[in-house]
């Protein structure tokens, strides 16, 4: 059994369907792009998924249960939410923050075994922020505090790793960093990641599959299904090119104003 299954899915809030008809799994070694324009429901599909959102339609599986029922491996999802708001008067420091994530897997009062201590450390090692181990989290930049937010999400450790957007608002070289946290983390772990972002390029390599959002339809399948110009540019009304140059192949929006081919 897939480790996620949507059949038929219309997701959304009170009396607004964002999207309907969503049918797709998760394999275990499945690397899931979603991506489109803003507003089309990628973080709403991200909530539906992480059981926060009820489907308003549809059947809905994760790990062979359904999603609104009990679950005991629905908290097994790793999640990076979009919008990560921490009191900057908080005195939480990075490592608090990772430790956090091991929290909806305790008892009421428990007091965190070793076991999580242990795995905190491991993956502050593994998004290359030991040494902040104490700095407090609204001290640090903006990439760090995306890298600390997977290694928190990391704690469990998950059976899927779901992200919405780690690297918006991080700079070239600390998206670089983050993306490669996300990519080792699906090879060495072997855990199979959902991922929403706004640029899929860096991701053509590692995706096994994609899942193009647009207002009232979207798109599932391999890159050669959905990643194609004339899906890309119906969805974004605009002229999209797929490039290929080195060996690599890249989503390129061409700006009508200024290309005369155009
Ligand atoms: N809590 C809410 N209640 C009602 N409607 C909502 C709520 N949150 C989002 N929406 C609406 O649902 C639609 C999809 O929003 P969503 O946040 O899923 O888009 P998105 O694809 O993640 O966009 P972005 O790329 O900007 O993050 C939008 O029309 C939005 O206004
Ligand atoms: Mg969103």
């Amino acid at each position: 059994m897939p480790e996620i299954v949507f059949d038929k899915v219309s997701i959304g809030y009170h009396g607004n369907v964002v999207a309907e008809d969503l049918t797709f799994t998760l394999e275990i070694d499945d690397f899931l792009v979603i991506f489109g324009p803003n507003g089309a429901g990628k973080t709403t599909l991200a909530k539906t998924i992480l059981g926060i959102l009820r489907p308003l339609k549809g059947e809905t599986y994760v790990f062979g249960c359904p999603i609104t029922g009990v679950c005991p491996h629905k908290k097994m999802i790793g999640y990076v939410p979009q919008i990560y708001n921490i009191d900057r008067g908080f005195p939480a420091t990075l490592y608090d923050v990772v430790i956090s994530g091991c929290y909806p897997l305790l008892k009421p009062l428990q007091e965190i075994p070793q076991m999580f201590k242990e795995q905190a450390m491991a993956n502050l090692k593994t998004v290359g922020l030991l040494d902040f181990k104490d700095t407090p989290f609204a001290h640090l930049s903006g990439g760090q505090q995306k890298r600390g937010l997977i290694a928190r999400a990391l704690m469990g450790p998950p059976k899927v790793l779901l992200l919405d957007e780690p690297t918006s608002g991080v700079d070239m070289a600390s998206e670089i960093q983050v993306n490669e946290v996300i990519v080792n983390t699906h090879k060495t772990a072997q855990i199979p990641v959902i991922l929403i972002t706004h640029d899929v390029n860096p991701y053509f390599k590692v995706a096994t599959k994609f899942i193009l959002m647009g207002y009232g339809t979207y798109f599932i399948g391999s890159f050669d299904e959905v990643i194609r110009p004339e899906v890309l540019s119906e969805v974004y009304q605009t002229k999209v090119d797929v490039v290929s140059k080195g060996g690599l192949r890249f989503i390129n929006v061409r700006d009508v104003h200024h290309d005369r081919n155009a």
